[in-house]
């Protein structure tokens, strides 16, 4: 039995809710009481920072249900030249530069940790690394052809540097009003 193309994205849809559900809760008790810090500027970027993970994530995910991972075959050209020119390569070209501009964003968590949150800076310089790795695993993905190995990094990088930006939005305040309401 085949199963059809939505069916996997909803099973990955779930456990990437599960997983951000879960750490929430692992973590709760540094969000809750008096371990919140207050770094606004900080709160700002993790937010920022979760919605273009998430706009990346619908990228990467519909590059690959349209098998447009080697739509642009070549680093950092496309196919033809430096631009696509079709609906497969815009995809993948979207994907990889969404993938590089955000890496100013991520390295602005750990300059913001360490002027305002000093607690914070040892995940935001976390933060930081795993965004650069993951754009080389990227390149690398494209490099080896969908190396099913090097794909696999690149989707468990990719869920990590969610996680752990997540945790630093908990960590200042982002989801207190929210979460920590009785229920
Ligand atoms: C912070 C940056 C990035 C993040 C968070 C990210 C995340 C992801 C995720 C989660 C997927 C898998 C989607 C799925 O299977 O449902 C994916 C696929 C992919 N990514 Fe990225 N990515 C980033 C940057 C890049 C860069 C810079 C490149 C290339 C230079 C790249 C190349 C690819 C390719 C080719 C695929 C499709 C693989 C396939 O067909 O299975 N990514 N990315």
């Amino acid at each position: 039995m085949t199963l059809p193309p939505w069916a996997k994205e909803f099973s990955l849809a779930v456990i990437f809710a599960s997983w951000s559900a879960s750490l929430l809760f692992a973590t709760h008790q540094t969000w809750t009481d008096s371990q919140t810090v207050e770094a606004p500027k900080l709160k700002r970027l993790a937010a920022s920072g979760l919605a273009a993970l998430l706009i990346q994530y619908l990228l990467g995910a519909i590059s690959r249900n349209y098998h447009a991972g080697l739509a642009c075959p070549n680093f950092p050209s496309c196919a033809e030249g430096v631009f696509p020119f079709s609906f497969e390569s815009t995809l993948a070209f979207a994907h990889r530069w969404w993938g590089v501009l955000m890496l100013g964003l991520f390295i602005h968590f750990s300059i913001a940790a360490l002027k305002s949150a000093p607690e914070l800076f040892r995940s935001a310089r976390r933060a930081s690394g795993l965004a650069v790795a993951q754009v080389f695993l990227g390149v690398g993905v494209v490099m080896t052809q969908l190396h099913p190995d090097s794909r696999l990094c690149h989707v468990a990088i990719g869920y990590a540097l969610w996680g752990i930006t997540l945790y630093i939005l908990a960590r200042t305040g982002g989801f207190r009003q929210i979460l920590a309401r009785p229920i």
